[in-house]
Order: C-alpha cells, then structure tokens, then sequence
C-alpha cells in the first residue's frame, strides 16, 4: 500500500456530491488512500497530467482488473505499441474525417426524427425522451450494431458501466454486466456476415478490415458501447440543465457570443461524466513523500483535475465564457478520448443547436433534477417544459 495519508470518505456523500471531499484533498493531501475505496487518489491536475503519460509506472494494464474480467481484453486495457495497434484500427471509425464524411448527416436524421416524436406542447423527461434515444441512435451508426434498439443500447452500456465499477462485488450488478456482453456478442453475430460481404466505416466495419482478431473485436466494440452511450447522454442533458439554470449565459450562446461547443466544453470541465480512470502501479514509484508499492491500484481523479484551483479561477461556478483548454475531461495521455470528435459532433454541432433552435420555449419543470456518481456523474433526469 502507499505511504499516502488516509482520508476516510462516507461513500453515499461521495456518490450525491464528491466536489467538497475532492477540494479538501487538493488542499490538504492531494494523494491520499481512500480505504473505503481501496486505492490511492491522485486529485491534482498537474499530478494527474504528468502520471498519465508515464505509462511504465502508471499502467493501463490491468490483468486482475474488472474490464479485463468482464469485457474482455480492449484497447483501454493496454499500453505502449499494444495499445497503439488496435487505436490505429479503431480510429477510422470514429476520427475527425469520417464523424464530418459519414456520421454528421446521421446524427442530424436522428436528432430531427427524435424531436418529431416529442408532442408539440407537453412536459417531458429530456434524458429519457431525447438525450437516452438519440445517444443510443448515433451509437448504433458508429458501432455498426444497427440491428439493436436504443434502449438495448443504453441498458447494456449502463450494465457495463456499473459492473466495471463494482467494487463491492454486487452479484445482482455483476450478472446485469453478463447479460449485457452475452446480448452484444448476439448482435455482433448477427451483423458479421453483412459486414464480411460490405464493409462500411463503422466500428465493426473498420476493426474487420483491420484483420484484428474477433475477441479483440468483441472486446474494443464493448468498449465504444461502455463509454460512448452513457458520457454523451450525460453531456447533453447536462449542458442543457446547465445552460437552463444560468439564462444569462444561454443568452450569450443565442446572441452567437459563445458556441455551443462552448457551452459543452464547460459543462464536461464542471461536471465530468468520467470522474475517474484507473491505474496499476507497475514498478515501485514516489510522487514527491508519497512511494507506491507495485500492483497497488491508484485512481486518476479527473473531476478534481477540471475543478483544480490552480488552474481554473471560481472552479465551482458553471462560465460559457471560460477558457476550457486546460480540461480533462476526455484525458490527459495516450488513451485520449478515441470518441471526442464523435462526441463534440454529436451534441455540439447536433443534439444542443436542434433542441434550442426546435423548442421555442423550453423550461426547466418544477420536479426536482436528480444527479449523482463520482467515477460516472451526471444527470438521472431531466425534468422540462417543452413547447415548439
Ligand atoms: C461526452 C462524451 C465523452 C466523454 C466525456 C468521454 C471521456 C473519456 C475519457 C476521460 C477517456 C479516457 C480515459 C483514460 O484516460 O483512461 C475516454 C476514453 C475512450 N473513449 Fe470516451 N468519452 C466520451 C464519449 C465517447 C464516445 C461517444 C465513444 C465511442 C464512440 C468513446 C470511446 C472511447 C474509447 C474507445 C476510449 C479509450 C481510448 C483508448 O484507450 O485509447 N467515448 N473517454
């Protein structure tokens, strides 16, 4: 275990609002044991920058780990030239070219047929009716998987999600994340022979091009699914939420002062839908006092990272105007966000300008918006008054 000094956290506070514990620690052990959590938290951003590019010590590599166990051996799983061969692969799929090439004018059908469905004067869950569907369409596009439903979609990546942070072990949680790789192994079957004889620049289109072989396929498609539904979904009806709650800067945004990729980029920083990435310690290291034993875990805190003091003036207010280059909320290192472009596509250019340009009026409603998670955060709902 590390010589860091032991900060206890009271895990159901940490879950509803991690931000005050995380700036104590910044302040008072900016590497800290979280017993209740069994792993040492590194919550600088400078710390956090630096220790993510030094992958001989802080490894991706994590055999014993929940991914590995679950899902299958991905590319996140990996580091140096391993890790790099199947990006190569992966990121036809998903790079800036193809997302404007192929994946923009999708979105855009998704976003337009979704909103049709809304009743023109009616008070909706914005998660549930807009931000879950139109997430899970434009993951069904990328992933080639267009045989499912969204709703399939969004269950299995929330099966995945949650059984890859289970660390208590929860049987009920981990047989959710079985069922959940069983039905996309299913759905990747049934597409196989249609990609075989048409090849296409979706995921599972481009990773068989490749030659890669089909666990590692099963594998890296698990992956896109586990982090591409849940992040984007979160985004948009959070941006939303953010910019509702603050009309001042929703005007700025109107009046084209600020972008909606903006607005976006400064939700993700105040509110990272992923809170943290984990490491394993793979040769016996210090960061200043504190020395790390090999094969000890440590958590990347990238939600303390976007709300550090030292790098972002009144971290804790939500500001369009904000200079978010120094964010982290898609990483900091070699395992940078594959779906960034995707993702920056999808709600910036897609989701944020077709709800606020369809809705004429849009409000927040009066039952209460519900938000929780530190690994994962974000919105459970979004409660408004839509009218068009
Ligand atoms: C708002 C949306 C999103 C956010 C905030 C987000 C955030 C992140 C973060 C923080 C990482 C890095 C983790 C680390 O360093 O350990 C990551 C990696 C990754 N993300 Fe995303 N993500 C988003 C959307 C997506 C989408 C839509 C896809 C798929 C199409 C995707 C696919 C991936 C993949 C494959 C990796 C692993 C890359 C690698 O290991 O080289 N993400 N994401």
């Amino acid at each position: 275990m590390s010589t860091a000094p032991r900060i206890d956290i009271d895990p159901a506070v940490f879950w509803a609002d991690p931000y005050p514990m995380l700036a104590k620690m910044r302040k008072e052990a900016p590497i800290a044991f979280v017993p209740q959590l069994g792993s040492t938290l590194l919550v600088s951003r400078d710390d956090i920058s630096i220790s993510e590019k030094q992958i001989d010590v802080f490894s991706s590599h994590q055999p014993a780990g929940l991914m590995n166990r679950l899902m299958g051996h991905n590319m996140m799983r990996k580091d140096g030239e391993a890790h790099q061969i199947e990006r190569r692969a992966f990121f036809p799929a998903v790079s800036p070219k193809t997302v404007k090439a192929h994946w923009i004018a999708q979105f855009q059908a998704h976003a337009d047929r979704i909103i049709d469905t809304i009743a023109p004067e009616s008070r909706i869950d914005l998660m549930r009716d807009f931000a879950l569907p139109f997430s899970g369409e434009c993951l069904k596009s990328i992933t080639g998987l267009t045989n499912i439903g969204f709703a399939e979609m969004d269950a299995w990546s929330q099966g995945m999600i949650e059984g890859i942070a289970n660390y208590g072990g929860e049987p009920a949680v981990e047989a959710r994340c079985h069922a959940a790789t069983v039905g996309i192994d299913a759905a990747i079957d049934d597409m196989l022979p249609v990609r075989q004889k048409h090849p296409d620049m979706s995921l599972l289109g481009v990773l068989l091009s490749s030659g890669m072989a089909i666990e590692s396929v099963r594998a890296n498609i698990k992956l896109a699914i586990s982090g591409g539904q849940n992040e984007p979904r979160k985004a948009i009806a959070g941006t939303v939420w953010a910019l509702l709650s603050h009309p001042d800067q929703l005007d700025l945004v109107r009046k084209g002062e600020v972008t909606w990729l903006q607005a976006f980029e400064e939700y993700a920083r105040w509110i990272s839908p992923i809170g943290m990435s984990p490491r394993r310690i793979a040769k016996p290291w210090s960061i200043r006092d504190v020395s790390f034993e090999t094969d000890e875990r440590v958590f990347l805190m990238f939600g303390s990272a976007n709300r550090d003091e030292t790098h972002f003036e009144r971290a804790d207010a939500f500001d369009v105007t904000r200079d978010t280059a120094k964010s982290v909320a898609f990483g900091a290192g070699p395992h940078f966000c594959a779906g960034a472009a995707a993702s920056r596509a999808m709600i910036a250019d897609v989701a944020l300008p077709a709800l606020f340009a369809r809705a004429g009026q849009l409000e927040l409603d009066d039952e209460p918006v519900r938000i929780g998670g530190w690994a994962f955060r974000g919105l459970l709902n979004l409660p408004v008054r839509w009218q068009r």
